[in-house]
This record gives structure tokens, sequence and C-alpha cells, in this order.
């Protein structure tokens, strides 16, 4: 697969709804650049054709979009640039290859995330930590669905979770997440299934907190499952989608029988904690 990125310029009053327009259509993260540019990317050549073609009709004249191909990167190398610790209220994440240098009492994830999804640097996962570093309780058992590298199921434990399943459909990202346990010493207190969260979540709860930072497009078809995996009056923390989604996914998790309990933002990314009826 080779990613094309497609640029759109449109005027200062269009530019939100047309972010929001974007990341609904392509279900991926849009980025304004500093002269006002929206960027967003496209699987290959005939989706980024395709996604000028339905912006053209979408917007008239309002915006025009050039279109380009993204230079290939082993981003298995390259993601390692720059990855320093990370503190999240009383939660350090530490890249396996620098010192430790946790304050002491401090509850440490020693993480590699490899090829997985799960570094700690991304918005989503930071803001999906910082809510499960607050409402967490002792004891809890917790569902974590799109676990990729593992850091979510792992940071719960090291918080004082009773024990947590992650859940993900990419056998690759499992096996780094189990070596991410063991790294973290967790590993008889943490399972990961391969699979759609969709059939195995249910099964795997009841569970007292489950995290699902995944995107929008995924975690509202997933709500049905999600409320079958939760015991009644578990609490859910929704991650992985941008700040212009916050309010297409509030009457979502309303109509699911979900009270918010805290929304909060990182680096554009919103993040909630619900509880379910
Ligand atoms: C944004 S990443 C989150 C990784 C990690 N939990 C974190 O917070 O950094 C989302 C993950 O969900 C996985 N995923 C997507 N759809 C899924 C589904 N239906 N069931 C299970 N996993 C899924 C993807 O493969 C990806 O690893």
């Amino acid at each position: 697969m080779s990613w094309w990125a497609i640029d759109v310029r449109t005027t200062p009053a269009d530019r939100d709804t047309l972010g929001a327009w974007l990341v609904t259509e392509t279900g991926l993260a849009v980025e304004e650049r500093a002269d006002g540019t929206l960027v967003t990317f496209a699987a290959d050549e005939a989706a980024a054709d395709a996604l000028v073609a339905a912006l053209a009709v979408h917007c008239g004249g309002r915006a025009a979009a050039e279109r380009r191909p993204l230079e290939a990167v082993d981003w298995s190398v390259r993601w390692r640039d720059g990855l320093g610790a990370r503190t999240i209220g009383r939660l350090t994440v530490l890249p396996s290859w620098l010192p430790e240098v946790t304050p002491d009492g401090a509850r440490t994830v020693v993480l590699d995330p490899e090829t997985a999804f799960g570094s700690g640097e991304h918005g989503s996962t930071r803001a999906a930590l910082a809510l499960l570093e607050r409402h967490l309780a002792p004891g809890d058992f917790v569902l974590d669905l799109g676990s990729g590298s593992g850091i979510l199921a792992i940071a719960a434990v090291k918080l004082g979770a009773r024990s947590a399943v992650g859940i993900e459909t990419d056998a690759g990202a499992n096996e780094v997440a189990v070596r991410n346990a063991e790294r973290n010493r967790v590993s008889q207190r943490i399972s990961f299934l391969t699979g759609d969260a969709a059939d195995l979540a249910p099964l795997a709860g009841p569970a007292d907190l489950l995290l699902s930072n995944i995107l929008r497009s995924v975690n509202t078809p997933l709500l049905p499952a999600i409320v079958a995996a939760l015991r009644p009056g578990g609490l859910a923390i929704f991650a992985g989608m941008e700040e212009v989604e916050a309010r297409l996914f509030r009457p979502v998790i309303a109509d699911a029988g979900f009270t918010t309990v805290e929304e909060l933002t990182e680096a554009g990314w919103w993040a909630v904690a619900a509880r379910s009826e």
C-alpha cells in the first residue's frame, strides 16, 4: 500500500466544517498546517482520486484540493527518533531503550511498541491514559479494545487493576503486547486475545472498566458489544477521536445509555469517560 496526501485549501470561515467533513469521510485525522491548509490521507491513488471528486461535489468551488504520493518510510526504524519519557498523573511511560528515570512512588510502564500502535506519544493514547489514571478503582477488571502495543492494559495493571484483557485484530501487535507485558512483569495478570472486539469483548466481560481507543468509525458500531461487555454501572473510556468529532459522538453514547463523567482533549484528540446504565 502506498499512501497519498491530499492538501485542501478553503476559506477560514469554512475550515472547521470542512475539517469535520474530511474526518467523517476518511475516518482519519486531519492535520491543519500553519497556513490553514488541511491535510488528510488516502491509502492509495484511487482512494485519493475518489476523495478529491467527493470534495468537489460537497464544496463546489469553495475548496481546492491537490493530491501527492507520500515518500515510503520505514516507520519501524524512524518512529524511535525523538521519543522520550512521558508523565501522566502518577504514571510514567518510558521507552525501553532509555535509562529508567522514574520519580519515587510513580508507576512506570516500560515500553517498546515496535511496529504496533501505542508508544505513548499520540494524543489519543495520552488522553485515554489520563482518564484511566483518574477513574480506575483498585481491583477493577479491565478490558482494552484495540490494545496495540498493550500500553493501556499494562498501565491499568500498574495502576492497581486486578487483571486486564487486551483484544486486538492484529496478531503481530499482540506479539509485541505480550513482550511488553513480560518487560513490565505483569504477564500473570494480562491476556491478549486476537480477533474482533465486536465478537470477543462480550465473551471476555463483564468488565468494571473498558478502554476503547479506536476511531469513531469503529467505536460507534462497537457500542452494543461494549455495553454487553461492561457490568451494570461500569465505566467506558472512549478515545481515538479528534476534538471536532466530540459533538458527533456525545449523542451516540447517550443513546446507548451512557452518562458522561469526564471529557478531555490532548493535542487535539478528544476522549470521554462515561458510565453505563
Ligand atoms: C489507535 S490504536 C490504539 C492502540 C493502543 N490501545 C493505544 O491506546 O495507543 C487502535 C488499535 O485498534 C485495533 N483495532 C481496530 N479495529 C479493531 C476491532 N474491531 N477489534 C479489535 N481491535 C481493533 C487496531 O489494529 C489498532 O491496533
